[in-house]
């Protein structure tokens, strides 16, 4: 007790307790999530594709990134950041880099991305374009997980793994296959048969990255393929095309279900689906309330809705980027990626289901 009554509370002290506390809650915050692993397609790829000679889904000229620190080209296929940094930002990491710029490096503690633009769920989507697909990410992030196993010991690795938030961003590619001019696939297979074809592919390679220890996903559906300036230049209105909305939402509500099978299965996974389709619709139906101007031309590109071409050197580009939902034919702008990951983060159960990213960190493993 002399202990207790000789001590003399000051400034000083006060300031320090504060200082230590803060400390111990920024710790146990980061702790919470110690990284983000990325997979997907364009729509998250902060320049994996660079890294590919042979592709031509690539970004890495003007006027990409003209938004960017230093208006460069990163290879993001936006005017500047894409979902992937906005996430990033979000639980307070650094983007996740490219696994292809890693060689011979150790790759960071806060996470690595996969995601390859114009990379599909079945392996033959991204075929055409060349890219990385699905199945060939998760492989690369296996060989990620065996250099963190090496640095921190099998259980730590594990423990690390299992907090973090493994995002992915596919599908889109795949619906947009289905429906181009001349698809094999649609010879193939009716609609309904691709679409459950996505879907029990996409179970399977959700299974391995559970296998591989990822125990929080972050998983969107497709969007409205039928509403990007590459198909609305084809009505004469600039209208969305229906048939592809309807297959886009198809494929969604059954990915819907799938996650949930999948959690009965795992009971220890936890997840949130993203109705990346509704968020896009619910903008188109009242673009005014969130400062867009233009919802049917892409903001970068040549011709028809700036459709008829994509964002290349010689390509128009808008000034007011902020009032455009597209950047270019196939991708959002930064203010919608921006725009979509608050609602990822926070949203309501409308679009983020049955959890929001902030309350999936937040479930203790
Ligand atoms: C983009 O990447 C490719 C392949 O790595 C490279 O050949 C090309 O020079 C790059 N373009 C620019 C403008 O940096
Ligand atoms: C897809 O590619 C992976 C390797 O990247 C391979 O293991 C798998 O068998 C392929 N799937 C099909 C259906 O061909
Ligand atoms: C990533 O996966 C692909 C497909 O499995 C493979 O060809 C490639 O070598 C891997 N990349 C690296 C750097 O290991």
């Amino acid at each position: 007790m002399a202990v207790a009554t000789s001590y003399k509370v000051n400034g000083t002290t006060l300031l320090l307790v504060f200082v230590f506390v803060f400390a111990i809650l920024r710790i146990s915050h980061a702790a919470a999530v110690p990284a983000v692993y990325v997979f997907g397609s364009s729509i998250v790829d902060v320049g994996n594709n660079n890294y590919l000679p042979r592709s031509i889904a690539r970004a890495n000229f003007s006027h990409n990134g003209i938004d960017y620190p230093n208006g460069i080209s990163t290879g993001r296929f936006s005017n500047s950041k894409n979902i992937a940094d906005f996430i990033a930002a979000k639980v307070g990491l650094p983007t996740s880099p490219p696994f292809l710029s890693l060689t011979g490096t150790t790759p960071p503690i806060t996470g690595v991305s996969f995601a390859s633009g114009g990379s599909g769920i079945l392996n033959r989507t991204g075929d055409y374009v060349v890219s990385i697909s699905l199945a060939q990410q998760v492989g690369n992030f296996s060989m990620v997980r065996d250099k963190l196993i090496q640095q921190l010991g099998q259980s730590s690795a594990q423990m690390h793994l299992s907090q973090s938030i493994f995002t992915i961003f596919m599908g889109n590619n795949d619906i947009s296959a289905y429906f181009s001019p001349c698809s094999e696939v649609a010879k193939q297979y009716t609609p309904q048969e691709y679409v459950d074809l996505m879907l029990s592919t996409f179970k399977g390679l959700l299974k391995m990255l559970y296998g591989l220890d990822a125990r929080k996903m972050v998983v969107s559906g497709a969007g409205a393929m039928g509403c990007f300036p590459a198909q609305r230049k084809k009505n004469s209105m600039g209208e969305c095309n229906v048939e592809i909305n309807y297959w886009s939402a198809r494929y969604n509500e059954g990915l819907k279900i799938m996650l949930q099978e999948l959690k009965s299965e795992l009971l220890d996974m936890n997840y949130v689906y993203f109705d990346l389709y509704g968020a896009m619709i619910n903008l188109f139906q009242d673009p005014k309330t969130y400062g867009f101007t233009e919802i049917k031309a892409a903001c970068c590109g040549l011709g028809k809705l700036n459709a008829d071409l994509g964002c290349i050197p010689i390509s128009e580009y808008c000034p007011n980027r902020k009032n455009y939902v597209f950047w270019d034919s196939l991708h959002l702008t930064e203010v919608v990626a921006s725009m979509f990951v608050d609602i990822l983060y926070s949203g309501t159960i409308e679009y983020a289901v049955p959890i929001n990213m902030r309350q999936l960190i937040d479930v203790s493993i």
